[in-house]
This record gives C-alpha cells, sequence and structure tokens, in this order.
C-alpha cells in the first residue's frame, strides 16, 4: 500500500515538476493518503480522523464547471422552452414595461403557471438604488433584493450588481453557488426575465478564474473561486520551513498574471515626489535582506468557532499558517529612497495588490507608519519565499511582508504604495478582518467601532494526533505534536500539553531558530513523548502556549466567539480513542 502511495506521490511531482524543495523543507511523503474521486477524477486527501476532513468539500473545478455548464444549459433550455410557450404569454397589468405571465418556463425547461410578470432587462436596470429599489437578475428570474441589501454579509459590494445579472459576481465570488444562497434568492424573486434578454446574461459570463495556477493536490481546498486551501495537518508541522507548494493559499480575488519585465511599484504620499520602481530597481538598488516569519490568516482555526455557533466565513482548519523564510528589501529604505522625511507626521503606509474585482477595486490593505518604519520590525517588500521567486499564488512578483501581523495585511502582487495620514480605505482594512464581542451579530454589527487587526495573539495548536484518530492500545506512548506562535515578535516561551482534558499538564519540547527579542517572527514547533495512559478508551489532549509576556491562551472558544470567526486562539483540543487492535 505504501509503495502505490509513494508511487502515485512521485507521478504527482513528476507532473507538476515541482518537487526541487531543499531537504530541510521536504514534504515528508510516507503519511499522504490520496485518493482519487471516481466522480470527477480529482484527487483528495484521505485521513481517518474527523478534524482533517471537516468541512472541506473536495469538488474539483472540473466538477464545478461541470456544474455550471448543466446551469447554462438549463438556462438555454429555459430559453429555448420559453420561445415554444411565448404566444401564449398573457398580458396583464404592466408595471414599467413589463409584461405579465401565466405561463413561464421553470429553471428545468418545464412549462409552469406563474402569475409572475416579464421584465425587459431595460426595466431591471432602471432599478440601481435604495429610492427605486434594487434588482438584480439571475438566470431566467428578477428579483427585488432591496431589503437584503443591509443583510449581505459581503457588505455594499451587493451594488454592484444592481440592475443587473449576479452570474458575473457570483462567478468572481463563486461562494455564492451553493443552495441556501439560490434559495435566499427565491424569497426575493418578483418576476421572470424576458427571454431575449437572457441570452445576453448567459454569453456575459466568463471565468476570471480561468488563467489561475495549478495547485498542490494534496491541499485541502476550502474554496475554489477564489483559491483558498490549507494543508492537511500532519505534514505541515513535518516541516520548520513550510514547502511553498503546501503553505495555505488565501485569495480573495483571481490571481493576477504579471510580466516581471513590465512591472513596476508605484509610490506615493503626503509632501513626497511620486516615483515608479521597475523590479530590477528593487533588486539591485537596496541590499537583500531575509527574515524567517510565520504568516497566519486572522480566519485560522475559524471551524472551531462553527462548531460553537455558525461564523461567516470559509471553514479553515488549524492550519491556514505557515512558516518561511522572506527575502526583498526593507519598505524603510525603499521608503527612504522615495523621499519619506524622517520627522514625517503621517501615520499610515497603504498598499494595493493588482488583483481587482468587477468595480476594479483593488485588494489593499495598510499598517501603521510606525511598524513600516522600526528598525526592529523587519517590515519586506519580499521577492523571495524559502529561497525561490515568489509563486503566483503567494503574490509574484513582489509581496509585503509584515511580520508578527495578520496575514490580511501582508499584501501580494503589490502595485502601489501610498503614504497616508489615514488607514486604507480598502474593504478587507475597514469592514473585515475586525474583532467583536460574542454578542454582536449581523444585525448590530457595526465597523467603525473595531480597530483593523494588525499583531495576532498568542496561538498554538495540536498537529498530531487529529481529532478522531484512534490509538492502539498495545502502544506504549504517544507523541503530540504541534506549533505554537505569538504575533508581534513575542517568543513563544512554552507550551503545556494535557492529555487529561486539563487536569494535569507537561511542558513539551520546543524546536526553532533562536530570534531576537523582540523579533521572534517564526514560530516553533513543539512535540511530547508521554507513556500511553492505560486502562482508558477516550483521551482529551489538550495544548496551550505561553508568550515571552506571558500572554496565555482563553481555554474555551464561546468566550471570544465573534461573527467572522477571526482570531480563535482557544486551547487547542483533539479527541482519541485508544483501541485494542485484536478486540476492537
Ligand atoms: N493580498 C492580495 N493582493 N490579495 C489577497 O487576497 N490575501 C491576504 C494576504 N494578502 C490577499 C493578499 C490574506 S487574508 C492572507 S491570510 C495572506 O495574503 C495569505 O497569504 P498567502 O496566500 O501567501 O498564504
Amino acid at each position: 500500500m505504501l509503495g502505490t502511495v509513494m508511487s502515485f506521490l512521485r507521478c504527482i511531482r513528476a507532473a507538476l515538476g515541482i518537487w526541487q524543495i531543499q531537504s530541510r523543507v521536504r514534504i515528508e511523503t510516507s503519511v499522504v493518503l490520496p485518493q482519487v474521486c471516481s466522480a470527477c477524477g480529482f484527487v483528495r486527501w484521505k485521513n481517518t480522523a474527523a478534524n482533517c476532513t471537516r468541512g472541506v468539500d473536495y469538488q474539483s473545478p472540473n466538477t464545478r464547471s461541470r456544474h455550471m455548464t448543466v446551469g447554462v444549459l438549463a438556462g438555454t433550455g429555459a430559453v429555448l422552452a420559453y420561445g415554444l410557450y411565448r404566444q401564449q404569454v398573457q398580458q396583464a397589468e404592466p408595471e414599467g414595461n413589463a409584461e405579465s405571465a401565466r405561463l413561464t418556463p421553470s429553471a428545468l425547461g418545464n412549462e409552469v403557471q406563474t402569475s409572475y410578470p416579464i421584465y425587459t432587462r431595460q426595466d431591471v436596470t432602471k432599478h440601481k438604488t435604495m429610492a427605486d429599489g434594487i434588482w438584480v437578475t439571475y438566470k431566467s428570474g428578477v428579483y427585488d433584493i432591496t431589503n437584503f441589501v443591509d443583510l449581505h454579509p459581503g457588505g455594499k459590494k451587493i451594488m454592484l450588481a444592481a440592475g443587473g445579472a449576479v452570474e458575473p459576481f457570483w462567478a468572481m465570488y463563486a461562494i455564492h453557488n451553493e443552495e441556501h444562497v439560490y434559495q435566499l434568492l427565491e424569497e426575493y424573486k418578483i418576476g421572470e426575465l424576458n427571454p431575449e434578454d437572457q441570452k445576453q446574461a448567459i454569453l456575459d459570463v466568463t471565468d476570471p478564474y480561468g488563467n489561475d495556477p495549478l495547485r498542490h493536490p494534496v491541499l485541502k481546498v476550502n474554496s475554489f473561486k477564489p483559491f483558498n486551501a490549507e494543508p492537511p495537518l500532519e505534514i505541515l508541522s513535518e516541516n520548520y520551513l513550510t514547502p511553498n507548494e503546501i503553505f495555505f493559499k488565501r485569495n480573495h480575488l483571481p490571481v493576477p498574471e504579471v510580466d516581471p519585465r513590465k512591472f513596476s511599484l508605484e509610490i506615493v504620499g503626503e509632501g513626497m515626489k511620486s516615483i515608479q520602481l521597475t523590479l530590477q530597481d528593487i533588486k539591485t538598488k537596496f541590499p537583500k535582506h531575509t527574515v524567517t516569519a510565520t504568516l497566519q490568516c486572522a480566519g485560522n482555526r475559524r471551524s472551531e468557532m462553527n462548531a460553537v455557533r455558525q461564523v461567516k466565513g470559509l471553514n479553515w482548519g488549524m492550519a491556514a499558517i505557515g512558516n518561511a523564510t522572506w527575502s526583498g528589501v526593507k519598505l524603510s529604505d525603499v521608503l527612504k529612497y522615495a523621499g519619506l522625511p524622517e520627522d514625517t507626521d503621517v501615520k499610515h503606509v497603504q498598499f494595493e495588490g493588482l488583483d481587482k474585482d468587477l468595480s476594479g477595486s483593488h485588494y489593499g490593505a495598510s499598517i501603521s507608519i510606525r511598524k513600516a518604519l522600526a528598525k526592529d520590525g523587519d517590515v519586506l517588500l519580499a521577492y523571495e519565499m524559502n529561497g525561490e521567486d515568489l509563486s503566483r499564488d503567494h503574490g509574484f512578483p513582489l509581496r509585503v511582508i509584515v511580520p508578527g501581523v495578520v496575514g490580511a495585511r501582508n499584501v501580494k502582487w503589490l502595485s502601489k504604495i501610498i503614504i497616508s495620514k489615514e488607514e486604507s480605505k480598502s474593504h478587507w482594512q475597514v469592514n473585515d478582518y475586525k474583532g467583536f464581542s460574542p454578542s454582536v451579530d449581523w444585525d448590530t454589527v457595526d465597523f467603525s467601532t473595531a480597530p483593523a487587526i494588525q499583531e495576532l495573539p498568542i496561538q498554538s495548536a495540536i498537529t498530531t494526533p487529529c481529532n478522531g484518530d484512534s490509538l492502539s492500545s498495545d502502544d506504549d506512548e504517544v507523541t503530540v505534536k504541534g506549533y505554537a506562535w505569538s504575533g508581534g515578535g513575542r517568543e513563544v516561551i512554552r507550551v503545556d500539553v494535557s492529555l487529561d482534558g486539563g487536569e494535569t499538564w507537561q511542558v513539551a519540547k520546543l524546536t526553532g531558530e533562536k530570534q531576537d527579542e523582540g523579533r521572534a517572527w517564526a514560530w516553533k514547533l513543539w512535540e511530547l513523548t508521554v507513556p500511553l495512559p492505560k486502562g482508558q478508551k477516550n483521551l482529551e489532549i489538550i495544548c496551550k502556549a505561553v508568550d515571552n509576556n506571558y500572554n496565555v491562551q482563553p481555554d474555551t472558544v464561546a468566550p471570544i466567539w465573534n461573527l467572522r470567526g477571526v482570531l480563535n486562539n482557544s486551547w487547542s483540543r483533539v479527541k482519541v480513542t485508544i483501541k485494542s487492535p485484536n478486540r476492537d
């Protein structure tokens, strides 16, 4: 079995041609158990532990596109079928230019009795404001979503679709391609779209993700479009430096394709001359620096918050975190070169990526000027990750690395730096990636009342064994492994592990690079081998870390639950069973 697995993995390696990883960052292949889905041919990661497969949809791009094709065909069928019924459509009380139908096609192309009025696309375009009502179309339906605008989890972005078809936006934000979203939309249905206009909507749909790069098949995919994925836990803790291919990928938009010869970085700011730097300029005009730093998404371990109460966001497990060496130039050197005065009173450095949505808004974020200029802040404009050029998913050709700070501010595909008295106005700075009290819900939340997340709190998690694993009672010992990290350069000084649900604790052995005080940007891996408690059928294994400011993790999720599911740093808990191989 192992031999088959190994040769299968070698095939994957050869196919992707990506296995030039140095020995110190090599993936230990012996734990990989890939399966090929019989339905779609996509490789999925097989793990017996519930924790390791939790909530992950392994649908392949092919399956997704098959579904979309079926959807489009169904829509086309509806258009054709409707032609047959057109003569039967009866005129009724018109609203604007609307005709009313007694018979209209269903989404499946069958004739259904309906009293929905028929609207032209022109009718729909007149409804773009709250005053006129917000109308959208989806396939053959017309929907008045005026009352939903304030409830939309993605905020005011919904207004981009006002007066038109939602398909191009749902192609961009594929999180909408879910049954419950279709059902919700149905509640707002007010009419049917004129069949001639439906054809137009179908033609308009192109796939903005069509040019995304190939990814390693071992990744557990949280969403394909945009692409968001994390590695299996056991692989994560095998390497101090996370291999680039399996490093978690967090994209909000399609991955831009950048020609490095044409790339240029623009730097503008109050009281400064604006300048442009080519990639060559960046690589040759400034000294190269390398920093080992851990990057963690604010949503890491969100699935544990979901288990308490549903939150909005991707269902990340415990591996939306990784550790790498990043090489590039110091942001402070570049800003000095660009003429930023030393006594500047600006407060923020804003970053813009090349990835943009349909309205042309780019991904953006900002950090404080204090962090940007601090001698020991180590903020980089990085062009290498683990000694290789950045890959497209990780921001090729240039990204910001802000050690100790939440992943969201580490802007990829960096194209513009703005020195400003104000924070970035980006949605992800202002209306996302903020923490709230458990009492705040989507009806009461006011994003302006909370600061944008910057430094992250103390964190640790158990990577081995996985939740739901079975241990053999024949084993004398169990080895527990995991990672620990704290934001702001605070060093992890201890990890405590309990095998009895927190009654008693033992201190784990930490490994990792020695880093300077206040600059402990990299995680520590930890391990503890202890005798397997005899005569027990179940164990609850827990870990908690302590940093050099004696910050500790909270013991449960509920008191830190928040509606966006960010900042989960509660004690990591894993339940395992102990089985006798002969009897059970
Ligand atoms: N930068 C751009 N331009 N676009 C993005 O979607 N995602 C951010 C950040 N930088 C993002 C971005 C988030 S939320 C995270 S957690 C990190 O990138 C993830 O970096 P990675 O994909 O290299 O792991």
